[in-house]
Protein backbone atom coordinates (compact mmCIF):
# COMPACT_ATOMS: atom_id res chain seq x y z
CA UNK A 1 0.00 0.00 0.00
CA UNK A 2 1.19 3.30 -0.88
CA UNK A 3 1.99 5.89 1.39
CA UNK A 4 1.77 9.81 0.22
CA UNK A 5 2.60 12.56 1.80
CA UNK A 6 3.02 16.33 1.58
CA UNK A 7 5.86 18.51 2.50
CA UNK A 8 5.86 22.09 2.43
CA UNK A 9 7.52 25.33 3.96
CA UNK A 10 7.57 25.04 7.39
CA UNK A 11 10.26 27.90 8.46
CA UNK A 12 13.56 27.61 10.12
CA UNK A 13 14.71 24.29 11.11
CA UNK A 14 16.32 23.90 14.60
CA UNK A 15 17.34 21.56 17.69
CA UNK A 16 18.48 18.33 18.10
CA UNK A 17 17.45 15.24 16.09
CA UNK A 18 18.65 11.40 16.66
CA UNK A 19 19.85 9.74 13.67
CA UNK A 20 19.30 5.59 13.52
CA UNK A 21 22.32 4.05 13.90
CA UNK A 22 24.47 3.46 10.76
CA UNK A 23 23.48 0.72 8.64
CA UNK A 24 26.37 -0.37 6.81
CA UNK A 25 28.01 -0.86 10.44
CA UNK A 26 24.88 -2.60 12.22
CA UNK A 27 24.60 -5.05 9.22
CA UNK A 28 28.51 -6.28 9.69
CA UNK A 29 28.22 -6.65 13.43
CA UNK A 30 24.89 -8.57 13.25
CA UNK A 31 27.29 -11.13 11.07
CA UNK A 32 30.34 -10.73 12.96
CA UNK A 33 28.37 -11.37 15.74
CA UNK A 34 27.36 -14.60 14.65
CA UNK A 35 31.02 -16.10 13.71
CA UNK A 36 32.18 -15.48 17.62
CA UNK A 37 31.03 -18.00 19.68
CA UNK A 38 29.41 -16.72 22.61
CA UNK A 39 27.60 -13.49 22.92
CA UNK A 40 28.49 -9.83 21.28
CA UNK A 41 26.10 -6.72 22.75
CA UNK A 42 25.13 -4.12 19.92
CA UNK A 43 23.98 -1.03 21.24
CA UNK A 44 22.85 1.89 18.14
CA UNK A 45 21.81 -0.84 15.91
CA UNK A 46 19.92 0.53 12.98
CA UNK A 47 16.22 -0.45 13.52
CA UNK A 48 15.11 -0.55 10.03
CA UNK A 49 13.52 -3.02 7.63
CA UNK A 50 17.22 -3.49 6.06
CA UNK A 51 19.05 -4.66 9.02
CA UNK A 52 16.06 -6.32 10.13
CA UNK A 53 15.94 -8.77 7.17
CA UNK A 54 19.92 -9.43 7.81
CA UNK A 55 18.73 -10.25 11.37
CA UNK A 56 15.86 -12.39 10.46
CA UNK A 57 18.53 -14.39 7.67
CA UNK A 58 21.05 -14.95 10.73
CA UNK A 59 18.34 -16.27 12.79
CA UNK A 60 17.45 -18.96 10.35
CA UNK A 61 21.09 -19.70 9.96
CA UNK A 62 21.08 -20.45 13.79
CA UNK A 63 21.93 -17.49 15.41
CA UNK A 64 20.13 -16.00 19.03
CA UNK A 65 19.54 -12.44 18.05
CA UNK A 66 17.50 -10.45 21.15
CA UNK A 67 16.56 -6.73 22.20
CA UNK A 68 17.93 -6.41 25.51
CA UNK A 69 18.10 -3.34 27.80
CA UNK A 70 20.49 -0.77 25.98
CA UNK A 71 20.63 -2.87 22.85
CA UNK A 72 20.48 -6.52 21.07
CA UNK A 73 22.35 -9.48 22.06
CA UNK A 74 23.65 -12.24 19.78
CA UNK A 75 24.96 -15.05 20.73
CA UNK A 76 27.22 -16.44 17.89
CA UNK A 77 27.20 -20.57 16.63
CA UNK A 78 31.09 -20.23 15.62
CA UNK A 79 32.53 -20.40 11.48
CA UNK A 80 32.05 -23.39 9.98
CA UNK A 81 28.45 -24.25 11.89
CA UNK A 82 25.64 -22.49 10.23
CA UNK A 83 22.58 -24.42 9.55
CA UNK A 84 20.97 -25.06 6.69
CA UNK A 85 17.66 -22.27 6.72
CA UNK A 86 14.47 -23.90 6.52
CA UNK A 87 12.96 -21.84 3.77
CA UNK A 88 14.09 -19.11 1.63
CA UNK A 89 16.43 -15.93 3.06
CA UNK A 90 13.97 -12.68 1.99
CA UNK A 91 16.35 -9.87 1.91
CA UNK A 92 13.86 -7.52 1.33
CA UNK A 93 14.86 -4.43 -0.60
CA UNK A 94 18.28 -5.02 0.55
CA UNK A 95 21.33 -5.20 -1.15
CA UNK A 96 23.85 -5.24 1.66
CA UNK A 97 21.78 -7.99 2.98
CA UNK A 98 21.64 -9.98 -0.44
CA UNK A 99 25.44 -9.57 -0.87
CA UNK A 100 27.06 -10.49 2.34
CA UNK A 101 25.05 -13.50 2.83
CA UNK A 102 25.97 -14.15 -0.31
CA UNK A 103 29.51 -13.80 0.74
CA UNK A 104 28.73 -15.46 4.13
CA UNK A 105 27.17 -18.83 2.98
CA UNK A 106 30.06 -19.09 -0.04
CA UNK A 107 32.51 -20.75 2.57
CA UNK A 108 29.53 -22.67 4.59
CA UNK A 109 28.54 -26.33 3.76
CA UNK A 110 25.05 -25.18 3.40
CA UNK A 111 22.40 -24.21 0.61
CA UNK A 112 20.12 -21.52 0.57
CA UNK A 113 17.47 -19.96 -1.55
CA UNK A 114 17.83 -15.70 -1.35
CA UNK A 115 14.56 -13.99 -2.26
CA UNK A 116 14.11 -10.01 -1.99
CA UNK A 117 11.25 -7.40 -3.56
CA UNK A 118 11.06 -6.34 -6.90
CA UNK A 119 13.56 -3.40 -6.82
CA UNK A 120 16.17 -6.31 -5.27
CA UNK A 121 15.19 -8.82 -7.82
CA UNK A 122 16.46 -6.43 -10.36
CA UNK A 123 20.08 -5.80 -9.21
CA UNK A 124 22.62 -7.11 -10.79
CA UNK A 125 24.35 -9.50 -8.58
CA UNK A 126 27.02 -11.21 -10.85
CA UNK A 127 29.99 -8.69 -10.23
CA UNK A 128 29.73 -10.82 -6.56
CA UNK A 129 28.50 -13.97 -7.79
CA UNK A 130 31.47 -14.73 -10.70
CA UNK A 131 34.42 -14.47 -7.66
CA UNK A 132 31.68 -16.23 -5.73
CA UNK A 133 32.05 -18.82 -7.87
CA UNK A 134 35.82 -18.77 -8.61
CA UNK A 135 36.34 -19.91 -4.71
CA UNK A 136 33.99 -22.64 -5.29
CA UNK A 137 30.22 -21.70 -4.53
CA UNK A 138 27.88 -22.93 -6.87
CA UNK A 139 25.17 -19.94 -7.49
CA UNK A 140 22.60 -20.28 -10.06
CA UNK A 141 21.74 -17.10 -10.80
CA UNK A 142 22.98 -13.13 -11.60
CA UNK A 143 19.85 -11.62 -9.43
CA UNK A 144 17.44 -12.56 -7.02
CA UNK A 145 15.67 -15.36 -6.50
CA UNK A 146 18.96 -17.29 -6.42
CA UNK A 147 20.08 -20.59 -4.57
CA UNK A 148 23.90 -20.60 -3.44
CA UNK A 149 25.59 -23.46 -2.17
CA UNK A 150 28.49 -23.06 -0.39
CA UNK A 151 31.90 -24.76 -0.54
CA UNK A 152 33.84 -26.25 2.21
CA UNK A 153 36.39 -26.03 1.87
CA UNK A 154 36.72 -22.88 0.23
CA UNK A 155 40.12 -21.79 -1.91
CA UNK A 156 41.57 -19.08 -1.25
CA UNK A 157 42.08 -16.09 -3.43
CA UNK A 158 43.25 -12.59 -4.46
CA UNK A 159 40.39 -11.10 -5.82
CA UNK A 160 40.67 -7.70 -8.27
CA UNK A 161 37.15 -5.62 -8.45
CA UNK A 162 36.83 -3.92 -11.42
CA UNK A 163 34.37 -1.37 -9.99
CA UNK A 164 34.72 0.10 -6.37
CA UNK A 165 31.82 -1.58 -4.19
CA UNK A 166 32.33 -1.96 -0.67
CA UNK A 167 29.61 -4.44 -0.33
CA UNK A 168 31.47 -6.91 -2.86
CA UNK A 169 34.84 -6.13 -0.86
CA UNK A 170 33.27 -6.75 2.34
CA UNK A 171 31.20 -10.25 0.82
CA UNK A 172 34.20 -11.53 -0.07
CA UNK A 173 36.11 -10.75 2.92
CA UNK A 174 33.33 -12.88 4.66
CA UNK A 175 33.97 -15.61 2.30
CA UNK A 176 37.37 -15.78 3.47
CA UNK A 177 36.70 -16.19 6.83
CA UNK A 178 36.06 -20.01 6.30
CA UNK A 179 38.14 -20.10 4.27
CA UNK A 180 42.08 -21.92 5.36
CA UNK A 181 44.55 -19.70 3.85
CA UNK A 182 45.20 -15.94 2.70
CA UNK A 183 42.23 -13.86 1.02
CA UNK A 184 42.97 -10.56 -0.48
CA UNK A 185 40.55 -8.11 -1.80
CA UNK A 186 42.05 -5.19 -3.96
CA UNK A 187 39.85 -2.37 -4.64
CA UNK A 188 40.04 0.10 -7.81
CA UNK A 189 38.88 2.94 -5.45
CA UNK A 190 38.92 3.12 -1.52
CA UNK A 191 35.12 2.57 -0.38
CA UNK A 192 34.05 2.44 3.44
CA UNK A 193 35.92 0.06 5.69
CA UNK A 194 33.78 -0.47 8.09
CA UNK A 195 34.31 -4.58 8.30
CA UNK A 196 38.23 -4.00 8.30
CA UNK A 197 37.95 -1.78 11.34
CA UNK A 198 35.41 -4.44 13.37
CA UNK A 199 37.45 -7.44 12.54
CA UNK A 200 40.12 -6.57 14.98
CA UNK A 201 37.27 -6.01 17.66
CA UNK A 202 36.45 -9.71 17.17
CA UNK A 203 39.95 -10.86 17.42
CA UNK A 204 41.02 -11.07 14.04
CA UNK A 205 44.23 -8.76 12.53
CA UNK A 206 43.48 -7.88 8.73
CA UNK A 207 46.26 -6.37 6.79
CA UNK A 208 46.00 -3.10 5.10
CA UNK A 209 48.48 -2.50 2.07
CA UNK A 210 47.49 0.71 0.16
CA UNK A 211 43.69 -0.58 -1.63
CA UNK A 212 44.42 -4.24 -0.64
CA UNK A 213 42.44 -6.07 2.45
CA UNK A 214 44.09 -9.23 3.61
CA UNK A 215 43.28 -11.97 5.85
CA UNK A 216 43.54 -15.69 7.28
CA UNK A 217 40.97 -17.58 7.51
CA UNK A 218 39.54 -20.26 9.94
CA UNK A 219 40.15 -17.47 13.02
CA UNK A 220 38.30 -17.76 16.39
CA UNK A 221 36.78 -14.88 16.38
CA UNK A 222 35.66 -13.85 19.97
CA UNK A 223 32.37 -11.96 21.15
CA UNK A 224 32.92 -8.10 21.72
CA UNK A 225 30.31 -4.89 22.56
CA UNK A 226 30.05 -2.83 19.98
CA UNK A 227 28.35 0.61 19.83
CA UNK A 228 26.94 1.55 16.30
CA UNK A 229 27.12 5.44 16.08
CA UNK A 230 24.54 7.81 13.84
CA UNK A 231 24.51 7.12 10.39
CA UNK A 232 26.12 9.41 8.30
CA UNK A 233 24.00 8.79 5.35
CA UNK A 234 20.95 9.69 7.02
CA UNK A 235 22.31 12.84 8.58
CA UNK A 236 22.95 13.89 5.02
CA UNK A 237 19.58 14.49 4.78
CA UNK A 238 18.68 16.69 8.09
CA UNK A 239 22.01 18.36 6.94
CA UNK A 240 20.93 19.37 3.84
CA UNK A 241 17.59 20.35 4.82
CA UNK A 242 19.26 23.13 7.86
CA UNK A 243 21.75 24.17 4.48
CA UNK A 244 18.54 25.26 2.32
CA UNK A 245 15.92 26.45 4.50
CA UNK A 246 17.31 30.10 5.96
CA UNK A 247 17.68 30.91 9.48
CA UNK A 248 18.47 26.78 10.58
CA UNK A 249 20.73 25.77 12.89
CA UNK A 250 20.76 22.68 13.76
CA UNK A 251 22.87 19.70 15.75
CA UNK A 252 23.12 16.42 15.13
CA UNK A 253 24.82 14.16 17.99
CA UNK A 254 26.81 11.11 17.58
CA UNK A 255 27.28 10.89 13.46
CA UNK A 256 30.27 8.51 12.47
CA UNK A 257 32.20 10.28 10.21
CA UNK A 258 34.42 7.60 8.84
CA UNK A 259 36.47 9.11 6.15
CA UNK A 260 35.09 6.51 3.44
CA UNK A 261 31.08 8.05 4.04
CA UNK A 262 31.60 11.84 4.73
CA UNK A 263 32.32 12.65 1.08
CA UNK A 264 28.85 14.55 1.31
CA UNK A 265 30.08 16.90 3.96
CA UNK A 266 33.34 17.75 2.01
CA UNK A 267 31.23 18.22 -0.95
CA UNK A 268 28.60 20.37 0.97
CA UNK A 269 31.32 23.02 2.72
CA UNK A 270 33.02 23.19 -0.77
CA UNK A 271 29.61 24.90 -2.21
CA UNK A 272 29.49 26.96 1.43
CA UNK A 273 27.72 25.05 3.50
CA UNK A 274 28.31 25.82 7.19
CA UNK A 275 29.04 22.39 8.52
CA UNK A 276 31.23 21.86 11.73
CA UNK A 277 32.21 19.01 13.55
CA UNK A 278 32.71 19.06 17.26
CA UNK A 279 33.57 16.33 20.02
CA UNK A 280 35.38 14.19 17.46
CA UNK A 281 36.33 11.12 19.51
CA UNK A 282 36.50 7.17 18.41
CA UNK A 283 33.70 4.54 19.37
CA UNK A 284 34.39 0.82 18.21
CA UNK A 285 36.81 1.46 15.92
CA UNK A 286 35.09 4.08 14.15
CA UNK A 287 35.08 8.12 14.31
CA UNK A 288 32.29 9.78 15.98
CA UNK A 289 31.17 13.42 15.74
CA UNK A 290 28.37 16.00 16.89
CA UNK A 291 27.66 17.73 13.69
CA UNK A 292 26.58 21.31 14.12
CA UNK A 293 25.04 23.19 10.88
CA UNK A 294 23.50 25.97 10.10
CA UNK A 295 21.74 27.63 6.68
CA UNK A 296 23.68 29.07 4.37
CA UNK A 297 23.82 30.23 0.44
CA UNK A 298 25.71 27.63 -1.68
CA UNK A 299 27.10 27.26 -5.44
CA UNK A 300 27.35 24.79 -7.64
CA UNK A 301 29.64 22.01 -8.02
CA UNK A 302 31.33 20.04 -10.23
CA UNK A 303 32.08 16.52 -8.51
CA UNK A 304 34.81 14.44 -10.41
CA UNK A 305 33.95 11.09 -10.97
CA UNK A 306 36.60 9.70 -8.20
CA UNK A 307 34.91 11.46 -4.89
CA UNK A 308 31.69 9.20 -6.01
CA UNK A 309 32.61 6.24 -4.16
CA UNK A 310 32.70 8.43 -0.97
CA UNK A 311 28.98 10.42 -1.19
CA UNK A 312 27.49 6.94 -3.35
CA UNK A 313 24.70 6.95 -1.41
CA UNK A 314 24.46 10.79 -0.84
CA UNK A 315 23.78 11.46 -4.65
CA UNK A 316 20.36 12.24 -4.92
CA UNK A 317 20.54 15.02 -1.54
CA UNK A 318 23.72 16.70 -2.70
CA UNK A 319 21.55 16.98 -6.46
CA UNK A 320 18.82 18.62 -3.95
CA UNK A 321 21.62 21.23 -2.22
CA UNK A 322 22.97 21.58 -6.37
CA UNK A 323 19.65 22.83 -7.14
CA UNK A 324 18.77 25.37 -4.41
CA UNK A 325 22.57 26.43 -5.37
CA UNK A 326 23.61 29.46 -7.62
CA UNK A 327 25.29 27.86 -11.27
CA UNK A 328 25.10 24.70 -12.53
CA UNK A 329 26.51 21.80 -10.51
CA UNK A 330 27.90 18.43 -12.45
CA UNK A 331 27.93 15.27 -10.68
CA UNK A 332 30.41 13.02 -12.97
CA UNK A 333 30.80 9.25 -13.36
CA UNK A 334 27.43 8.39 -11.94
CA UNK A 335 27.03 4.35 -13.64
CA UNK A 336 27.07 2.86 -10.13
CA UNK A 337 24.09 4.72 -9.39
CA UNK A 338 21.67 2.82 -11.86
CA UNK A 339 22.10 -0.71 -9.73
CA UNK A 340 20.94 0.93 -6.70
CA UNK A 341 17.38 0.49 -5.17
CA UNK A 342 16.24 2.59 -8.05
CA UNK A 343 18.15 3.80 -11.35
CA UNK A 344 18.84 7.04 -9.02
CA UNK A 345 20.11 9.08 -11.98
CA UNK A 346 16.40 8.69 -14.02
CA UNK A 347 14.37 9.15 -10.55
CA UNK A 348 16.82 12.29 -9.32
CA UNK A 349 16.37 14.12 -12.56
CA UNK A 350 12.63 13.58 -12.92
CA UNK A 351 12.14 14.21 -9.58
CA UNK A 352 14.27 17.71 -10.03
CA UNK A 353 11.83 18.73 -13.46
CA UNK A 354 8.74 18.31 -10.90
CA UNK A 355 9.40 20.73 -8.79
CA UNK A 356 10.56 22.79 -11.45
CA UNK A 357 14.48 22.75 -11.60
CA UNK A 358 16.07 21.84 -14.94
CA UNK A 359 18.22 18.97 -14.91
CA UNK A 360 20.20 17.08 -17.46
CA UNK A 361 21.42 13.69 -17.58
CA UNK A 362 25.08 13.17 -20.25
CA UNK A 363 26.07 9.60 -20.41
CA UNK A 364 26.51 9.06 -16.25
CA UNK A 365 26.45 12.32 -15.47
CA UNK A 366 23.82 14.69 -14.09
CA UNK A 367 23.78 18.42 -14.52
CA UNK A 368 21.52 20.62 -12.19
CA UNK A 369 20.88 24.00 -13.07
CA UNK A 370 20.50 26.02 -9.44
CA UNK A 371 18.01 28.47 -8.94
CA UNK A 372 19.88 30.28 -6.25
CA UNK A 373 18.31 30.65 -3.18
CA UNK A 374 14.51 31.30 -4.02
CA UNK A 375 12.56 28.40 -2.98
CA UNK A 376 11.41 25.60 -5.38
CA UNK A 377 8.01 25.76 -7.10
CA UNK A 378 6.85 22.40 -5.67
CA UNK A 379 3.21 21.92 -6.10
CA UNK A 380 3.70 18.49 -7.64
CA UNK A 381 4.26 14.71 -7.07
CA UNK A 382 7.25 13.52 -6.98
CA UNK A 383 7.84 9.67 -7.51
CA UNK A 384 10.36 7.90 -5.04
CA UNK A 385 10.08 5.05 -7.51
CA UNK A 386 10.23 2.84 -4.36
CA UNK A 387 13.64 4.32 -3.27
CA UNK A 388 14.18 5.43 0.53
CA UNK A 389 16.57 7.73 -0.40
CA UNK A 390 14.90 9.28 -3.42
CA UNK A 391 12.09 9.80 -0.69
CA UNK A 392 13.42 11.49 1.80
CA UNK A 393 15.70 13.55 -0.68
CA UNK A 394 12.42 15.50 -2.07
CA UNK A 395 10.78 15.36 1.01
CA UNK A 396 13.69 17.65 2.11
CA UNK A 397 13.18 20.02 -1.19
CA UNK A 398 9.81 20.07 0.04
CA UNK A 399 10.60 22.24 3.07
CA UNK A 400 11.97 24.45 0.64
CA UNK A 401 9.31 25.05 -1.63
CA UNK A 402 6.74 27.81 -2.64
CA UNK A 403 3.89 25.45 -2.54
CA UNK A 404 3.60 22.26 -0.49
CA UNK A 405 5.01 18.71 -2.90
CA UNK A 406 3.78 15.23 -2.62
CA UNK A 407 6.40 12.32 -2.08
CA UNK A 408 4.10 9.33 -4.37
CA UNK A 409 5.36 6.28 -1.21
CA UNK A 410 7.08 7.38 2.07
CA UNK A 411 7.02 3.53 2.39
CA UNK A 412 10.56 3.00 1.51
CA UNK A 413 12.08 4.92 4.06
CA UNK A 414 11.28 2.39 6.83
CA UNK A 415 14.04 0.27 5.21
CA UNK A 416 16.39 2.76 6.23
CA UNK A 417 15.46 5.88 8.59
CA UNK A 418 12.27 4.97 10.23
CA UNK A 419 11.93 7.65 12.47
CA UNK A 420 12.52 10.05 9.39
CA UNK A 421 9.58 11.90 9.42
CA UNK A 422 9.18 12.47 13.08
CA UNK A 423 12.63 13.68 13.28
CA UNK A 424 12.22 16.49 10.34
CA UNK A 425 8.93 17.32 12.91
CA UNK A 426 11.34 17.88 15.76
CA UNK A 427 13.54 20.44 13.87
CA UNK A 428 11.10 22.34 11.98
CA UNK A 429 9.34 22.52 15.53
CA UNK A 430 5.60 20.63 14.20
C1 LIG B 1 27.07 -0.30 1.24
C2 LIG B 1 27.87 0.08 0.21
C3 LIG B 1 27.44 0.93 -0.89
C4 LIG B 1 26.12 1.65 -0.57
C5 LIG B 1 25.13 0.80 0.12
C6 LIG B 1 25.69 0.19 1.39
C7 LIG B 1 27.63 -1.19 2.26
O1 LIG B 1 27.29 0.15 -2.03
O2 LIG B 1 25.55 2.17 -1.75
O3 LIG B 1 23.99 1.57 0.46
O4 LIG B 1 27.08 -1.30 3.37
O5 LIG B 1 28.66 -1.83 1.97
P1 LIG B 1 28.57 -0.27 -2.94
O6 LIG B 1 28.62 -1.74 -2.88
O7 LIG B 1 28.25 0.31 -4.28
O8 LIG B 1 29.81 0.33 -2.35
Amino acid sequence: MRAPAVFGPRGPLSGTARLPGDKSISHRALILATLAVGTSRISGLNEGEDVAATAAALRALGVRIERESGGWAVTGVGLGTLLQPPAPLDCGNSGTTARLLMGLIASHPIRAELIGDASLSRRPMASLAAPLRRLGARIDGDRLPLAIEGSAPAIPMTHRLNTPSAQVKSALLLAGLNTRGVTTVISPAATRDHLERMLPLFGLEVAIDGLAVRLRGEPELKPCTIAVPGDASAAAFLAVAATIVPGSAIELPGVGVNPGRIGWIEALREMGADISLSNQREESAEPVADLIIRHAPLSAIDLAPGRVPGLIDEIPILAIAAAGARGTSRQRGLAALRDKESDRIATTAAGLAAIGVRAEIEDDDLIVHGIGEAPFAGGATVAAEGDHRIAMAFAVAGLHGLAPLTVDDMTAVSTSFPGFAAALDGLAGA
